[in-house]
């Protein structure tokens, strides 16, 4: 068996097209402009990669971007009353701010100073509770586009034993609020799980979001088991051969030995090119949900 690779750049690619689609009726009907707020601090070489991805996305949907770089060393003070401004500016319609965050920022502190109307990450403690309580309003991004992958897979997901492994805000709290509001039985695994293969084995439904490269073993997976990887892990690549300083060339992993778990799996999502794109588009679906909201 070979499992089917669940392609999330076409999926994201269709979402997008819809997500312009609408943009664009909303100027034809002079309904105005969705606008999108990104913010990074400091120079984390993996969040520039992805502010700067995020920011082409919102631009090719027709969504007004606005881009704001601090250095690492800007106090919570002055970014805090930089949130407040974009909380009260009525071109932008959705707030993100990049993280990590340094560590002199509390970055709850900055999170819960969001509009929780323009909080399009879905990370406010209002939207949180609202998730967990059966009434959402922002989902997240890469929780709600690894269950579009899902659904789009399986169809119904009532009854199914779904195992999470990682239990981050950003990823495996919000995936496990989701799957449970889609009936399915839920485990969590997190570092200190003593037999994390244990409640993988049982997993109709593997979401990877450890951040390890290579945790999730094939002979862990449920033969037919779909498998959602959420890792995006930078690792030494040696057969790429070395690059200009000498080092050897780097490629990107998920959490799942994926060549092996294609063997078991019914379904897996490759690194990359499966979860990554999904979240760029559903932050674009949120940030037009936002639009809406504040219009309406
Ligand atoms: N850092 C890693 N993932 C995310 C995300 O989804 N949103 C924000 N704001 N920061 C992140």
């Amino acid at each position: 068996m070979t499992a089917r690779i669940i392609d999330g750049r076409e999926r994201a690619h269709r979402l997008r097209a819809k997500i312009k689609d609408t943009v664009s009726s909303f100027k034809q009907d002079g309904l105005g402009t969705p606008g999108l707020a990104v913010v990074l601090v400091g120079s984390d070489p993996a969040s520039e990669v992805y502010v700067r991805s995020k920011l082409r996305a919102t631009e090719e949907a027709g969504i007004q971007s606005f881009s704001h770089h601090f250095e690492d060393t800007v106090t919570q003070a002055d970014l805090l009353a930089f949130v407040e401004r974009l909380n009260t500016d009525p071109a932008v319609h959705g707030i993100l701010v990049q993280l990590p965050l340094p560590a002199h920022i509390d970055k709850l502190a900055v999170i819960n100073a969001i509009a929780p109307d323009k909080d399009v990450d879905g990370f406010h403690l209002e939207n949180v509770g609202r998730l967990a309580t059966g009434q959402p309003s922002f989902i997240p991004c890469t929780p709600l586009g690894c269950l579009m992958l899902l659904r789009e897979e399986l169809g119904d997901l009532r009854g199914r034993v779904a195992t999470i492994v990682g239990c981050s805000n950003i990823v495996g709290h919000p995936m496990a609020e989701l799957l449970l509001k889609n009936e399915c039985t839920v485990l969590i695994a997190h570092e200190y799980t003593r037999d994390t293969g244990a409640l993988v084995r049982q997993a109709d439904i593997v979401v990877a979001a450890a951040g390890v490269p290579g945790l999730i073993k094939a002979d862990w997976l449920k033969p037919g088991a779909c498998v959602i990887d959420v890792g995006i892990n930078r690792v030494a690549a040696p057969e790429k051969g070395l690059a200009d300083d000498g080092a050897p060339k780097t490629k990107l992993v998920g959490d799942v030995d994926f060549a092996a778990a294609l063997a078991v799996a019914d379904a897996i999502t490759p690194v990359p090119g499966g979860v990554g794109p999904m979240t760029i588009a559903c932050l674009l679906l949120n940030t037009v949900d936002a639009f809406c909201t504040q219009a309406g």
